[in-house]
């Protein structure tokens, strides 16, 4: 299968491409990314003399590149995104831009060059905050915040090409990543840098949000059998099956770095944050799919990792995440 992945460069798009090209030795990547602050061509570097990979930097909102580069691949799996609730918390036009404009390029595009299978990545953040029970993948959509406004309506969007279009459109929904490669404004490679470096660990609110967390690796395992064994038209919840509390993962973290709780520092409440996500993923399961890592020996081993590639995560905390930073979390 040629596959054009959009956003590959990222968090989950980068182990994603790498799955793919370890798991399907026949298949071939051509990864479309902007290269925004968060897509850095460091997170492919062991892969760029792969013969079946091509990287492409451009933008989802292009069509006219978007169509050339379809015209060549039989699936699109689409996970370019601007991806930080808090950054949409501060200014949301980019969120607008790429996640609704750049799905709906995309899209369209599709429908004009025939694609085989478009899956969309989206989140579970569109059913927004729920206080007890689990999603299930038609219950009303209920975003909080504008970055799950803009992926709802992305959803939204790509449901209706299967309906009106009948384009063979897939959606993954999952729950909170984290791994190898996580850009450090999430939770936690946030922590876990921070941590390293003996600085202060800002918790949110009173930090009892709840969060369901799946290790990336299972999610791009999930998000390849619902390319290839997906059903057209339909929605796969990927959940973790694994709440968590902040300020116990928090704990967690500490304890794996032999650091102290005292560097746990309580601060103003996201505004409108969620309290707790949590999926029912059963239809997924019906599939095949179980998760194959343990929570546990997941975070130990992202803790190592970080742990291990100062280099790949200090020049971003020094470069351009730093100015976001010294705001987001200046004294308050
Ligand atoms: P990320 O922020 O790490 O990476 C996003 C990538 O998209 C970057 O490489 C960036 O350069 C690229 N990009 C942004 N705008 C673009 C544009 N206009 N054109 C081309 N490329 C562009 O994101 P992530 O955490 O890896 O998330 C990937 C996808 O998965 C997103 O769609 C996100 O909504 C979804 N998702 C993420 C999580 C999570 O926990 N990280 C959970 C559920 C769903
Ligand atoms: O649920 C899936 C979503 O998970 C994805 O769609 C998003 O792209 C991804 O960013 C993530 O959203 P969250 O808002 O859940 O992730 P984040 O890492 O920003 O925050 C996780 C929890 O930790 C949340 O309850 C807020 C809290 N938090 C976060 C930060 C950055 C803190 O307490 N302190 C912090 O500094």
């Amino acid at each position: 299968m040629k596959i054009l992945v959009t956003g590959g460069a990222g968090f989950i798009g980068s182990n994603f491409v790498r799955h793919v090209l370890a798991a399907h030795p026949e298949d071939s990547v051509v990864n479309l990314d902007k290269l925004t602050y968060a897509g850095n061509p460091e997170n492919l570097r062991d892969v760029e003399q792969d013969a079946r990979y091509r990287f492409v930097k451009g933008d989802i909102c292009d069509g006219t590149l978007v169509r050339e580069l379809m015209a060549g691949v039989d699936a699109v799996v689409h996970m370019a995104a601007e991806t930080h609730v808090d950054k949409s918390n501060l200014g949301a036009d980019e969120f607008l831009r790429t996640n609704v404009t750049g799905t709906f390029t995309l899209l369209e595009a599709a429908r004009e060059t025939r694609i085989t299978r478009f899956l969309a990545v989206g989140t579970d953040e569109v059913y927004g905050s729920l206080s007890r029970g689990a999603a299930r993948e038609l219950d009303p959509l209920n975003p909080s915040n504008p970055y799950s406004a803009s992926k709802a309506a992305a959803d939204l969007l790509a449901r209706a090409y299967w309906t009106t279009h009948r384009l063979p459109v897939v959606i993954t929904r999952s729950s909170n990543n984290f791994g190898p490669y996580q850009y450090p404004e999430k939770v936690i490679p946030l922590f876990i840098t921070n941590a390293i470096e003996d600085r202060p660990l800002p918790l949110y609110g009173d930090g009892r949000n709840v969060r369901d967390w799946l290790y990336v690796l299972d999610n791009c395992a999930a998000i390849d059998l619902v390319l290839r064994r997906g059903k057209d038209g339909e929605i796969y919840n990927i959940g973790g099956d694994n709440e968590v509390e902040n300020v116990v993962l928090t704990r967690q973290i500490l304890r794996l770095l032999g650091k102290p709780e005292s560097l746990i520092t309580p601060v103003a409440d996201r505004p409108g944050h969620d309290r707790r996500y949590a999926l029912d993923s059963a239809k997924i399961r019906g599939l095949g799919f179980r998760p194959a890592h343990a929570f546990p020996a997941a975070l130990a081993a992202t803790v190592d990792w970080y742990r291990h590639h100062e280099a790949w995560w200090q020049p971003i905390k020094s470069g351009a995440f730093k100015a976001y930073y010294d705001r987001q979390y200046a004294p308050r």
